[in-house]
């Protein structure tokens, strides 16, 4: 008998460090990686370049109907496509960093990207991954509850604004945070039952070292209470 597909949720606040963390376990496990905030990213770029306020909600959601989304495969990551093109650098501008998690708090376009998001189990399956792992706010509290593994990252405030910088982003993690966790639909939230990571101090290797053991070792049980 073959192995069985792994289904692995990452979640965690703004650079807390889930993209990193999520790609180095893509390659080593052999998972198809999948970036959600990308998703948001991508259709809040869309809004804004179709000249609509990020929160007009009846607009965001008709407008959204007109957008052919799709996926495509490049290596180890699976990218949303609108109308049939990957975006790039734009998707992380100044202007989508204020406006995404207002886009992202309305229910609508939750909803649209929740279907889109869980075709991607099926699609890791037919492209011969042995598992997937996806990244976002809300992957193992709604989009995939019952994922083999779920983890929920954290780290303290200074020291994601101190990355970000880094990186050279003007963005405030903070606001976005705090929208995030204050929106009615699919908060930012530690599941209950997700194991807890302080990346606070500790290098990206130690991080995707704790989670390959984890995931390797099979034990998916819940650690300490997270508190913040
Ligand atoms: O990389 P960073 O953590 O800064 O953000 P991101 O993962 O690119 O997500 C950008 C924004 O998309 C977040 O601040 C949320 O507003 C939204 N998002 C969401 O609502 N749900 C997800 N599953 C992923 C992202
Ligand atoms: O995806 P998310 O926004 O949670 O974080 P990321 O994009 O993976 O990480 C943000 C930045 O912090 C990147 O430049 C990482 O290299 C860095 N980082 C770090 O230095 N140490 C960690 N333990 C995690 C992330």
């Amino acid at each position: 008998m073959g192995k069985s597909f792994i289904l692995v949720a990452v979640d965690g606040g703004a650079a807390s460090g889930k993209s990193s963390t999520s790609k180095i376990l893509s390659e080593r496990l052999k998972l198809l990686y999948v970036n959600t905030g990308s998703h948001y990213r991508s259709l809040t770029w869309a809004v804004l370049q179709a000249g609509i306020q990020p929160d007009d909600d009846a607009s965001v959601s008709s407008y959204l109907e007109t957008i052919p989304i799709g996926t495509i495969v490049e290596g180890r990551e699976a990218r949303i496509t609108l109308e049939s093109k990957v975006l790039g650098d734009e998707i992380r501008s100044e202007a989508v960093n204020n406006a995404v998690s207002i886009v992202a708090a309305i229910p609508e376009v939750r909803q649209f990207l929740l279907k889109h998001q869980r075709g991607y189990a099926d699609l890791a399956k037919e492209s011969g991954f042995e598992g997937l792992i996806m990244e976002g706010r809300d992957i193992g509290s709604i989009i995939f509850p019952d994922a083999n593994f779920r983890f929920f990252m954290f780290a303290d405030e200074a020291e994601r604004a101190r990355r970000r910088e880094l990186e050279g982003q003007v963005d405030s993690i903070q606001k976005r945070d705090q929208l995030d966790k204050q929106r009615k639909t699919a908060p930012l939230t530690c599941p209950d039952g997700a194991i807890k990571i302080d990346t606070t101090h500790l290098t990206l290797e130690k991080v995707a070292q704790k989670m390959q053991d984890i995931v390797q070792s099979g034990n998916n049980m819940a650690n300490e209470p997270h508190k913040s």
